[in-house]
């Protein structure tokens, strides 16, 4: 589903400028995905140089990638307020509306991000669109048994879900909380995304959505020739 090494300069330069928001004695969430693993490696670099900060991770890979850069780490489960959160995504529109889900740790994104005063996505370019759901899929998290019970109503909604493969796995991704992954790519995008949300949410076993609506209020994004910090439009 995702190219790593794609616009690698970029993502690089947007997650170590992502790091100056990060103030000393700051709980920081920490987001999953290659651009937050640039802000990681900066964080571990200004911590070894006396930054004190609490990450609070969003996935293993995040976990094992702070642990790894030396920064000291404490479990979603034990908070319930951040300073500050800083994440990827898979697509941004202007109002800093985002997909997000790519990398299958949307529902822990999606609690970290709203648990924290300030929550900023980082992007390369590429990831900004005039409209969501229009090119990256839509990625939902089911509880096994809503197989298929959950794409036949994604299918009333006019979507049409896939179920996430493993790579080197036979069958399908397992989420870090034992779930399934369904793709959602719509033929007619709909144009209200806070109505999509809660109807998919009203699905049974449906745990959550990649649609984070409205909770980002900056984002840093890598152009080829510099590195901007957008603001949601109106
Ligand atoms: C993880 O589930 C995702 O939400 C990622 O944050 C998103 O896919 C962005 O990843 P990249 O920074 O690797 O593009």
């Amino acid at each position: 589903m995702k190219s790593v090494s794609s616009n690698r300069e970029l993502k690089q330069r947007v997650g170590m400028n992502a790091a100056d928001f990060v103030q000393d004695g700051m709980k920081v969430g920490i987001g999953t995905g290659s651009t937050v693993a640039f802000f990681i490696e900066e964080l571990g670099r200004r911590v070894k140089s006396g930054l004190n900060i609490l990450g609070v991770p969003t996935s293993y890979a995040a976990r094992m990638l702070c642990l790894e850069h030396g920064i000291p780490v404490q479990d979603s489960m034990l908070s319930d307020r951040l300073d500050l959160a800083v994440d990827g995504a898979d697509e941004i529109d202007p109002y800093l509306n985002a997909i997000k889900g790519g990398g299958a740790a949307h529902s822990c994104e999606k609690i970290i991000a709203s648990m924290a005063d300030e929550f900023i996505l980082i992007a390369d370019e590429t990831k900004l669109v005039s409209s969501l759901c229009r090119k990256f899929p839509l990625p939902v998290e089911i509880i096994p048994p809503a197989l298929s019970f959950a794409k036949k109503q994604i299918r009333l909604l006019g979507g049409t879900a896939e179920l996430r493969g493993a790579i080197r796995k036979d069958g399908p991704v397992i989420t870090e909380n034992g779930n399934f992954i369904l793709d959602i790519l719509f033929s007619d995008p709909p144009e209200n995304l806070e109505r999509l949300d809660a109807e998919l949410k009203k699905i049974p076993g449906l745990l959550e959505t990649g649609l984070f609506l409205g909770i980002a209020k900056k984002a840093l994004i890598g152009f080829q020739d510099k590195v901007e910090l957008l603001l949601p439009k109106g």
